[in-house]
């Protein structure tokens, strides 16, 4: 059941405290990439969830959410698209820039990455603040696709994410 995969997802979270600076308790998410089973429950789970017929690619958001985007696309028989941190990229970039407590961060996508009106499913691992999605989104958007859903395996709920991208539905395994 969804309780279930949920509780073996929360027991696979492990809470690191001051990393990677003091005062923040990090989501260390490794354990459940690391656990086959479950690994593989959640991503047959999201795709149960949308519909394997309802997104015609995903995006994973750099770093750890190209595991999550990787395992989804192949078992929907869809591509993946990277969203990368700026000046990864080789070729012509979209790039959308948010702010960060201290500075700004900036992600950026390639300009043909999407056939026009492409269904595009963006995951990553937790959602936070929810600067990374949003700017993610946007990059979707201006580059043609057409945002099919957002999920995360971890919404840390206290920090607002969610409400920061209403009116776009976020999916959340697990929300604490
Ligand atoms: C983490 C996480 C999300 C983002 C969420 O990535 O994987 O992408 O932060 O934060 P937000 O909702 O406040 O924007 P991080 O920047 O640590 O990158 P990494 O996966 O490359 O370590």
């Amino acid at each position: 059941s969804g309780r279930a995969v949920a509780e073996r997802v929360a027991s696979r979270v492990l809470d690191v405290p001051d990393f990677p600076k003091p005062g923040v308790m990090f989501k260390d998410l490794m354990p459940l990439f690391a656990d086959g089973d479950t690994f593989r429950e959640v991503i047959d789970g999201i795709v149960r969830h949308y519909g394997r017929d309802s997104f015609d690619a995903v995006v994973g958001i750099e770093a750890r959410g190209f595991v999550v985007a990787a395992a989804i696309a192949y078992a929907a028989g869809v591509g993946v698209v990277p969203v990368r941190k700026a000046g990864k990229l080789p070729r012509v970039a979209y790039s959308a820039s948010y702010a960060l407590e201290y500075g700004e961060a900036t992600l950026e996508v390639h300009q043909d990455a999407f056939t026009a009106g492409h269904r595009v499913l963006v995951v990553d691992d937790v959602l936070a603040t929810g600067g990374t999605a949003q700017a993610t989104l946007d990059l979707v958007e201006r580059a043609g696709g057409t945002v099919a859903g957002f999920t995360v395996l971890l919404e840390l709920g206290f920090l607002g994410g969610r409400e920061r991208l209403a009116p776009r539905a976020v999916h959340a395994l697990l929300t604490v």
